[in-house]
């Protein structure tokens, strides 16, 4: 069965359209609330709730990951940047796992993987840090041979293969049967070499009938598109139906 990681940063997103600058007024109407979303995703099944605390704090707030970590039952993924603050910051709240992404302050969202050979000495410096402390790392990449193959010397037991190249090819036929090969082969390899393999960005309730075929999957990271649904049938059924099409 493949696992589900619901990413709420965009229950994030909405909240900060309002309340910015009162993100955590206590007893005010402050909504939508991530820790209330989350326990209902997990009543409806989702397996871990993923969050982004990104730099510039444009969507999660620090308190929300603290919230986060005290309140839910399943798994807390923490994808993050891998500073030195950040690495602290993880050393602290303990999450379950953590995925390294790359930021680019002008992004609107995570563009393209971690370039793990350009940035080696800094994510060695995190892997180790989480290793040490028992915490999971994942490493997000596009399903590049060099890629895998050092995210696999380094030591982190997980990769995420970065799906967004395929879901954008998705609509033409051609690119996007040259994208599903490289994720395909970029999945065996990492099997191959022992790491735990999961996906995640673009992955919506259409592409998801093929991605779900991919060999080896333990787990989606799917954000923006169940959010989405999420608008107009609540998040338990947005849950239920996603969980329905990956293991369907
Ligand atoms: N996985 C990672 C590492 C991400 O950075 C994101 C987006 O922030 C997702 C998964 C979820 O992508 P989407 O919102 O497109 O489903």
């Amino acid at each position: 069965m493949i696992l589900l990681g619901l990413n709420i940063d965009h229950c994030a997103t909405l909240r900060q359209a309002r309340y910015r600058s009162a993100a955590f007024t206590v007893g005010g109407a402050v909504e939508p609330d991530t820790v209330t979303f989350a326990l209902f995703a997990e009543r409806a099944g989702a397996d871990g709730i993923t969050v982004h605390l990104r730099e510039d704090r444009r969507h999660i707030q620090e308190r929300d990951v603290w919230r986060l970590r005290e309140s839910i039952a399943t798994r807390l993924n923490l994808e993050m940047s891998c500073t030195p603050a950040m690495t602290r910051l993880a050393l602290k709240l303990r999450p379950d796992s953590v995925c390294l992404v790359p930021e680019n302050r002008a992004e609107i969202t995570t563009e393209g993987g971690l370039d793990v050979v350009a940035h080696r000495r800094r994510v060695t410096k995190c892997v180790d840090a989480m290793n040490a402390a028992g915490i999971a790392t994942s490493l997000f990449i596009d399903p590049e041979p060099a890629h895998i193959q050092l995210s696999a010397e380094l030591g982190a037991p997980w990769v995420e293969l970065h799906t967004g190249a395929y879901a954008h090819a998705y609509f033409s036929a051609r690119k996007r049967a040259k994208q599903f090969a490289r994720l395909r082969e970029g999945a065996a390899r990492a099997h191959g070499l022992g790491l735990t393999v999961n996906a995640g960005h673009g992955i919506n309730y259409i592409n998801i009938a093929e991605l779900r075929t991919l060999p080896h999957l333990h787990e989606l990271n799917i954000g923006h598109s169940i959010v989405s649904r999420a608008l107009f049938t609540g998040i338990e059924e947005a849950v239920r139906e996603m969980k329905k099409r990956m293991n369907s």
